[in-house]
């Protein structure tokens, strides 16, 4: 089904609506559309000429090929090409809703404060024994070698 609504098009000229269902259709040798970056593009008399062949452009019938144009690198001179063959735009509204990130929940951290106080005791009074120890051996030593 072809929408018949009519967009001004940033090539200046007035131009078809397609949905991408309408594009789709379009996937054969004697007759290929492309969908590339919300624009319709009727390559059938280029197919021949493609520098990278008609089987790819076939290839990249009946879904929206922006990434498959953009991941080959495509010159400037390419890109100016592209207007001799564009024949609309795509209905925003057809092509698929993009899934949303939602990130994974994370387990909410919850600080355990009194562990953390217990910690700062211990830190604190561990070396503190020891100390005491050490001045207690000292002493009872002391008092071993005057009595001896
Ligand atoms: C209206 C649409 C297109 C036009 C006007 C076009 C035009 C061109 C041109 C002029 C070249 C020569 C290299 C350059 O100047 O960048 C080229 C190469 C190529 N194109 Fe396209 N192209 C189109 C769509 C596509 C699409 C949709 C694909 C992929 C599915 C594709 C795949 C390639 C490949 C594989 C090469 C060969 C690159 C190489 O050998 O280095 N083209 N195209």
């Amino acid at each position: 089904m072809v929408v018949s609504l009519y967009v001004q098009s940033s090539m200046d000229k007035f131009e078809k609506l397609y949905t991408l269902a309408d594009v789709a259709v379009h996937n054969t040798a004697n007759d290929c559309w492309l969908s590339i970056d919300g624009k319709v593009y009727d390559v059938t008399k280029f197919l021949e000429e493609h520098p990278g062949g008609d089987e790819v452009l076939l290839s990249a019938t009946g879904k929206d090929a922006t990434d498959d144009f953009e991941d080959v690198g495509h010159s400037s001179s390419a890109r100016n090409m592209m207007q001799d063959y564009y024949v609309g735009d795509v209905d925003p509204a057809s092509f698929p809703s993009k899934p949303t990130f939602t990130p994974a929940k994370q387990p909410t951290y919850n600080p355990d404060k009194s562990s953390e106080f217990l910690i700062k005791i211990l830190q604190f009074l561990v070396p503190l024994a020891i100390l005491g120890l050490a001045v207690a051996v000292r002493y009872l030593t002391k008092n071993d070698s005057i009595s001896t």
